[in-house]
């Protein structure tokens, strides 16, 4: 199959489908390869957070209807250490904020829905996916699905193929610089049946590690404890879960953990990556081909969504008059954003976790980090404008 379009898409996760949705309402016409099938894209337990910004768009390009029903608005999120819990008022923080618990897959299954109805192609289980041409005008994408070899001829590609995917290395090596942080440290998620334990979302520091409360449903849970990345989750019987978790929790209020059984398991590597550049010719890198956050924020999906909407609004000035300008800043601009976000969840992470072998001065600096953000409105507004999420445009203006 060969496919001539404007704008070939590597990926159909939350940054390849969104980018479509941006371009077709622009009048500007996509193809998106993905190698995984439809049903594995849409059945990925992933994180489950959207920001402020990222839930406006999405009810902006007319995909909001259903997570505006099944998703749960929340107005603040709390802090829990020292064996007490202290709540950040996002809402009143923010002017008004607030986020969204709605898991990506389910964003994903909106978002696949509406590409199709818009008539855009998606070609699922694609496999030896290469980039040629990124430094000419006619960029191609070959593939293969099915043992036949296909191919998208367009303009411009979008890399929205995830940290694996090809589109990064078609930059040239000389013209990346890649920061990379790894964390001495994973999260163990599960999700269990049980009722929600909180309102809101907890996260939690003990000297035991970290811990995050979150929700799916009324009826499922979602919670993760810090464990060694190179653990085994066939190493935790659900009596250890439960028990780490309640050591964990341990308070003075009488407040304990709704339990129930576990149907899913899972460990999280920790991790900071950027690439600077996130373009070459006409390739534009977007979501986690260019950058990943450890998940103590919830970023990712919401700085993909802002690389997407700004990399669209170049593209459309490109077909409309011709400009080149927004193209060319493409990187400097998306990527500020970018950093943002990083140093939000580093922030995050370095807040509320305890690595081992730690001396006693860094675990007391964050101590007092954490006293501060609870007490002091000048830093829980800090915490609260980060968490709910800077606009996509216009970041400090
Ligand atoms: C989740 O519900 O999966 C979740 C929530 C908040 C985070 C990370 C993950 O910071």
């Amino acid at each position: 199959m060969t496919y001539k379009t404007q704008v070939g898409i590597i990926g159909a996760g939350p940054a390849g489908l969104l980018l479509s949705l941006l371009l077709h309402r622009q009048g500007i016409e996509s193809v998106i390869l993905e190698v995984q099938s439809r049903d594995a894209i849409e059945g990925t337990i992933k994180a489950g957070v959207l920001e402020h910004p990222t839930v406006e768009l999405l009810k902006e390009l007319g995909v909001g209807e259903r997570m505006m029903k099944e998703g749960f608005e929340h107005h603040g999120i709390e802090l829990a250490f020292g064996g007490k819990r202290h709540r950040i008022d996002l809402h009143e923080l923010t002017g008004g904020k607030s986020i969204m618990v709605y898991p990506q897959h389910e964003v994903i299954k909106d978002l696949v829905g509406a590409v199709l109805a818009n008539g855009t192609t998606i070609e699922f289980g694609v496999t030896e996916v290469s980039l040629h041409d990124v430094d000419g005008t006619q960029p191609t994408i070959r593939y293969k699905k099915d043992g036949a070899a296909g191919e998208v001829r367009c303009d411009f590609i979008g890399g929205c193929d995830g940290f694996h995917g090809p589109s990064r290395q078609a930059i040239p090596a000389a013209k990346r610089v890649e920061h990379l942080k790894v964390y001495p440290c994973g999260w163990f998620g599960i999700l269990c049946e049980a009722p929600p334990s909180s309102d809101e979302l907890i996260y939690a520091q003990s000297d035991r590690g970290f811990v995050l409360v979150s929700t799916r449903t009324p009826t499922i849970q979602r919670m993760y404890f810090q464990c060694d990345p190179t653990d085994n989750v066939n190493n935790w019987s659900e009596e250890r879960i439960w028990a780490e978790f309640r050591a964990r929790m341990a308070n003075d209020d009488g407040w304990t953990l709704q339990e129930g059984p576990i149907f899913q398991k899972g460990i999280i590597a920790m991790r900071s990556f950027i690439c600077e550049t996130m373009q070459h010719g006409r390739l534009f890198l977007a979501g986690d081909s260019a950058h990943i956050v450890p998940p103590t924020g919830a970023k990712g999906l919401n700085l993909a969504a802002g690389d997407v909407v700004l990399l669209s609004k170049a593209i459309a000035g490109f077909y409309r008059h011709n400009a080149q300008a927004a193209l060319d800043s493409y990187s400097t601009r998306a990527v500020q954003r970018v950093w943002r976000g990083e140093h939000f969840s580093w922030f995050m992470t370095s807040m509320l976790h305890d690595f081992e072998g730690e001396d006693t001065i860094t675990r007391r600096f964050r101590r007092a980090q954490l006293d501060y953000v609870v007490n002091s409105r000048a830093a829980a507004t800090s915490l609260a404008e980060n968490y709910v999420g800077l606009p996509f445009e216009d970041m400090y203006a």
